[in-house]
């Protein structure tokens, strides 16, 4: 069987590219998806961190909650999925700020935003393109980097995403979270998370939790399991063992040339001169 075609991968909605397991049905109802006060919305644009994030969250709770698939991932009997979820619901995803459907935004559900640095994020999702078969084929780093400073790629500009979140970052019920702190100081991290959550969660649990959250411990838990194609946080793919690659900051120095960095930082202070980042 040949390759699958681009268009047979990826469709364009609003503007973004969006991978086709991300029905356009779906997308055009999002905005009837029935919101629940104590919902909690782990959001990022891809290879930020998400599974990670979600691993740390899920162990914060002593009490029942459902990680669920990403909103905009699946055909329409997502919107009633959802609605069957009985215990809270922890819900993942990527779109950026105003495509998020209103009922979140009207119910004040707490939403955590995680970011990363771009240069390692498109560094990430260069090898999760090239690992992953339900996105386009990319031949080489050079190729993949152009797209990125367009923004061609799934989920669209990174800078887009970023400052469409950003521009929100003082609302009360967002928490701004960066991978590089995880990295730096995964403890304080949760901390913050859990007194975001308002969870009770002693020092002892915090250690716990940082220790099975840790690259080794989540990718080596992953390669154990059996995939279950229902069970993913990101709306790219379900097989969760593409996800854990090197787990590492600064892995852009490995890719990037000098001439490639230039311009990188170029577009980065055009885009983001408004941006407090
Ligand atoms: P790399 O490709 O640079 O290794 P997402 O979950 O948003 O798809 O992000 C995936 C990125 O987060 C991958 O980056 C992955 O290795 C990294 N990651 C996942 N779990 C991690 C952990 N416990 N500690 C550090 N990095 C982690």
């Amino acid at each position: 069987m040949s390759n699958p075609s681009e268009a047979d991968l990826i469709h364009m909605f609003k503007g973004i590219p969006f991978t086709t397991r991300s029905s356009p049905e779906l997308l055009k109802s999002l905005h009837t998806i029935h919101a629940r006060e104590d919902d909690v919305l782990l959001v990022s644009y891809p290879k930020s961190g998400t599974h990670w994030l979600a691993g740390v969250i899920t162990k914060l709770y002593n009490t029942q909650v459902t990680l669920t698939s990403p909103i905009e991932f699946g055909d329409i009997s997502k919107l009633e999925e959802l609605n069957k979820v009985s215990s809270k619901r922890i819900i993942p995803t990527h779109l950026d700020y105003n495509m998020l459907p209103p009922n979140f935004k009207n119910k004040k559900c707490k939403m955590i935003y995680i970011s990363r640095n771009p240069k390692d994020t498109a560094v990430s999702m260069y090898h999760y393109y090239r690992d992953n078969p339900n996105l386009p084929t990319i031949d080489t780093w050079t190729a993949f980097f152009d797209l990125f400073l367009k923004g061609d790629v799934v989920c669209g500009s990174w800078f887009d995403h970023f400052l469409s979140w950003e521009e929100h970052e003082n609302d009360k019920n967002i928490l701004f979270l960066f991978y590089e702190d995880m990295k730096k100081d995964l403890p304080k991290i949760v901390k913050e998370i859990s007194v975001f959550l308002a969870l009770n969660v002693s020092d002892n649990d915090i250690q716990d939790i940082c220790k099975k959250s840790s690259f080794s411990e989540m990718k080596s838990d992953t390669e154990k399991e059996n995939s279950d194609p229902n069970h993913t946080v990101c709306a790219l793919t379900s097989n969760r063992k593409l996800i854990f690659r090197k787990g590492a900051v600064g892995d852009w120095k490995n890719h990037f040339t000098p001439k490639q960095n230039r311009r990188f930082e170029e577009v980065f202070n055009e885009k983001m001169k408004f941006s407090k980042m």
